[in-house]
């Protein structure tokens, strides 16, 4: 693996559990961020922000013959990325801003769950399709907090997600940047553009959705946060903890449900 020191603190963090609840969410949603992808054997692919590798694998399962290069600004999770991945992909720690790679390098570029972490996406948007041969895409998945809504929605739950919210704008990035993904691909000055919504829908007619998404990806993310919540008095601390009991009882429950929209964007430059 190639390393450029850089630090860099993020909302969600890197400690172990945030590392496994990548994983796991990447396991529960493959069919859906991954179905409508398809990279031609023989392409050199750009995955920015790949993290411990948790869509790492999915490109390589699902595309062949691709040669993957996957880029993220932390070592820890490349380490780990590179160990479960082995050398499927090659893996360099970089600045997605400023990779080390000529203009006009990839055939296609992956982006996920990244651009809404970053304080200038758009910047980020113009550094990775600089990076793509004519004719190539860049394709950007996003989720968008103000999305959610579920049931039953206690005063407690709905306020201990908006907190994840409150708590990415006062750190860096923008919970809701899935709303905005045409006008960002947009002014990166991309020459097509297709967006579309991926829903998210959880029931107890669903319980893999129920466990791996309401529960392990949503509370996931929300335990995650709890300390950095706490230590900003963004909640009192019994509220926070009863909207995330509460939200944890929905997805054990027989009757609750949990609905999200993902964006998937696909440029071509
Ligand atoms: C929420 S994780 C998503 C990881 C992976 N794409 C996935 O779907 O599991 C966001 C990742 O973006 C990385 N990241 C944030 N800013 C970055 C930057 N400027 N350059 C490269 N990677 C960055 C973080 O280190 C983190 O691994």
């Amino acid at each position: 693996m190639c390393v450029v020191k850089r630090a860099v603190k993020y909302v969600h963090g890197y400690a172990p559990e945030e590392l496994d609840r990548l994983v796991g969410s990447a396991d529960t949603l493959q069919n859906l961020l991954h179905g409508a992808i398809a990279y031609p054997a023989g392409t050199l692919v750009l995955e920015a922000g790949c993290g411990v590798g948790a869509q790492t694998r999915f490109l390589l399962e699902r595309n062949p013959g691709i040669t993957l290069v996957s880029v993220d600004i932390a070592r820890e999770s490349l380490l780990r990325a590179q160990a479960a991945i082995g050398r499927g992909a090659c893996f360099l720690q970089s600045d997605l801003y400023r990779l080390p790679f000529a203009p006009a390098s990839f055939d296609h570029v992956f982006i996920c769950y990244v651009l809404e972490h970053l304080p200038h996406p758009l910047d980020a948007l113009r550094a990775l399709a600089a990076l793509l041969k004519p004719g190539g895409t860049l394709t950007a998945i996003e989720g968008d907090h103000g999305s959610a809504f579920f049931y039953p929605e206690t005063a407690e739950a709905l306020a201990a997600w908006r907190c994840l919210q409150r708590l990415q704008l006062q750190t860096s990035g923008d919970g809701h940047i899935g709303r905005r993904l045409y006008g960002l691909l947009k002014a990166s000055n991309a020459k097509k553009i297709r967006v579309a919504p991926l829903p998210v829908y959880c029931d107890p007619g669903h319980p893999e959705m129920m466990d791996g998404f309401a529960d392990k990806t949503i509370v996931g993310m929300l335990k995650g946060i709890e300390d950095e919540v706490l230590a900003r008095e963004l909640l009192a601390p019994e509220v926070w903890r009863k909207g995330v009991q509460d939200l944890i009882a929905l997805s054990k429950s027989d009757d609750g449900t949990f609905m999200y929209t993902f964006f998937q964007g696909v440029a071509q430059y």
